[in-house]
């Protein structure tokens, strides 16, 4: 046994937020700033012995390093097995799906989503519980809790194995299993998809592009389309994952993955397009001419889902985070389910899905998934889309139209005010909340507000609140704006605004969207003077 105790002082600030612990790379590579939280995530879950951990992650810079170290701290602190993605690659909804199959104890992912990589970029670590999911808040506080309580951690002076073969290997007693980071994925996607169906699509010419932005999907949407379902060669761009993402934001999103965006509004569109994120839980949707807002495919997914044997049975329900649009409540009010409204962050989903009171969920932030794992899952919508598109055999833009005319469509826009000074964020936040008593009745440019409120969530699983999760200002008609800062920025405030507006089934559902929006904007900027208290008078990024 070469066990070190190492003596070290709390850090201040390792606080996890929406989604685990988000620092700069630099802040996680100082002496000490990894081995701090994770021993503080053992020590918060009462402790490593015996346990079984899923290890992995999006690939970017430190990575493998820090799973090394990671891999070193859990045999001194005598976890019983760890299992590694190969090149501790996996991607966030593989490693749910894996800590889910080997009924581990956790899972510790090293990913920090869509934010660039590099030694200038960001890093994270994030904590899943055994269901597979995001740890909830308790867990979270109590991690948070023991990173203020350490004077010290464990650590095995033995190397790490290298993590680039498949196969198990001894570190000072521990069995490190490191697997193929796709094939269990993958035959999880074949359960929920008919991918005979999915093969025909292709084969009748049907064409498709994959962005997986230098990102962990490549390695996936290369086996799965490219191999199992016969897509030709050169579907799937990008798809091999780098350190720094080829330099770039790993982020689905009109803003970042301009160049698929620009390639299906051309002349040579494909049929279909999508993009995943850095780690591969988020997803862009793409149709020749069309982009499709998350919130609406969060919404054609769940009033389509059937069209994927894995849903055949119908949904117990669909929750969206607060923020987003409400879609989804259309398609659940039409279907007869339940409709859930979670803070924002997918580990509020977690226990609706562990209590069978919802199969399909999703976040405005381009993040869709079910109850066949507890993280949303960017390939997964990719597959439910082409899945939709095998049966309907539309065009993407008819199949929107037809959803439309439906439900009514629900224009929407976020609006990120980034790297704002975090002392006049607040105090906006603040000043908005004061003045929310006064708002229902008062007019903003002919809209109405009806209600306005800051939103707590009652868990209905276990009774739970969780207050201040945003501001919303409901207008009559359909229309809202919500206000709220981002809990995963590394650098000053984001303030971000999500707009939206109902146009009912026989309403006109062409107009472009910041236009219809124009009259939501200017009532947001009224009832919350962004420009005044910010200093900025027009957002950095709408999606
Ligand atoms: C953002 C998104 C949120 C998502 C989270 C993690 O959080 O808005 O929907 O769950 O990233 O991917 P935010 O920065 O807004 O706190
Ligand atoms: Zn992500």
């Amino acid at each position: 046994m070469t066990i070190r105790t190492v003596e070290t002082k709390p850090i201040a600030g390792q606080k996890p937020g929406t989604s685990g612990l988000r620092k700069k790379t630099a802040a996680f590579m100082a002496p000490g700033y990894l081995e701090n939280f994770v021993q503080a995530i053992f020590d918060g879950t009462g402790g490593a012995k015996g346990k079984t951990y899923v290890l992995g992650g999006d690939g970017r810079f430190f990575g493998r390093e820090a799973a090394g170290t990671i891999l070193r701290m859990m045999a001194a602190n005598g976890a019983a097995r760890a299992v590694v993605g190969r090149g501790a690659l996996l991607s966030t909804p593989a490693a749910s799906h894996l800590i889910r199959l080997r009924k581990a104890d956790g899972g510790i992912i090293l990913s920090a989503s869509h934010n660039p990589g590099g030694p200038e970029g960001d890093f994270g670590v994030k904590f899943n519980t055994p269901n597979g999911g995001p740890a909830p808040e308790p867990v979270t506080e109590a991690i948070f809790a023991a990173t203020g309580a350490l004077s010290r951690y464990l650590i095995s002076d033995a190397p790490s194995p290298d993590l680039s073969a498949e196969g198990i290997f001894d570190l000072d007693g521990m069995p490190v299993e490191v697997v193929d980071p796709v094939a269990d994925y993958q035959a999880l996607m074949e359960r929920l998809f008919d991918f005979g169906a999915l093969r025909a699509l292709f084969a009748s010419g049907f064409t498709m592009r994959f962005d997986a932005m230098h990102a962990v999907t490549g390695p996936y949407a290369t086996a799965i389309l490219e191999g199992a379902l016969g897509a030709p060669a050169g579907t799937v761009m990008n798809g091999a994952p780098s350190e720094d993402f080829g330099g770039g934001h790993p982020d689905p999103n009109p803003v970042w993955a301009k160049p698929l965006v620009d390639l299906v509004m051309g002349p040579d569109a494909p049929d279909f397009a999508a993009a995943s994120d850095g780690d591969g839980d988020r997803n862009m949707i793409l149709g020749r001419g069309l982009y499709v807002t998350p919130s609406d495919s969060l919404a054609v997914l769940a009033a389509n889902a059937a069209a994927a044997p894995g849903y055949a049975g119908g949904l117990k329900g669909i929750a969206r985070s607060m923020p987003t649009s409400r879609a989804a409540d259309d398609v659940a009010a039409a279907l007869g389910v339940p409709a859930f409204e979670t803070p924002t962050g997918w580990k509020f989903f977690g226990n609706l899905l562990d209590a069978g009171m919802a199969t399909i969920c999703g976040e405005e932030s381009a993040g869709t998934g079910s109850d066949h794992v507890r993280e949303k899952d960017g390939l997964w919508a990719v597959l439910l889309w082409l899945s939709i598109l095998a049966k309907e055999r539309k065009p993407v833009s008819e199949v929107m139209a037809a959803h439309w005319r439906r439900f009514g469509r629900r224009y929407y826009s976020r609006h990120d005010y980034e790297g704002i000074d975090s002392d006049a964020a607040a105090e906006m936040m603040a000043a908005l909340k004061a003045r929310l008593p006064s708002l229902p009745g008062a007019t903003f440019g002919g809209l109405t507000v009806e209600a306005a409120d800051d939103f707590a969530y009652a868990d209905p699983t276990d009774g739970s609140v969780t207050a201040g999760q945003g501001v919303r200002v409901s207008f009559a008609g359909g229309a809202r704006a919500v206000f709220r800062l981002s809990g995963t920025g590394t650098e000053g405030a984001t303030l971000r605004v999500y707009l939206e507006r109902y146009a009912p089934p026989d309403g006109d559902h062409g107009e472009e969207t910041q236009a219809a929006l124009a009259a939501v904007i200017a009532a947001a900027e009224d009832i919350a003077g962004i420009a005044a208290r910010t200093g900025r008078s027009a957002p950095d990024v709408m999606t």
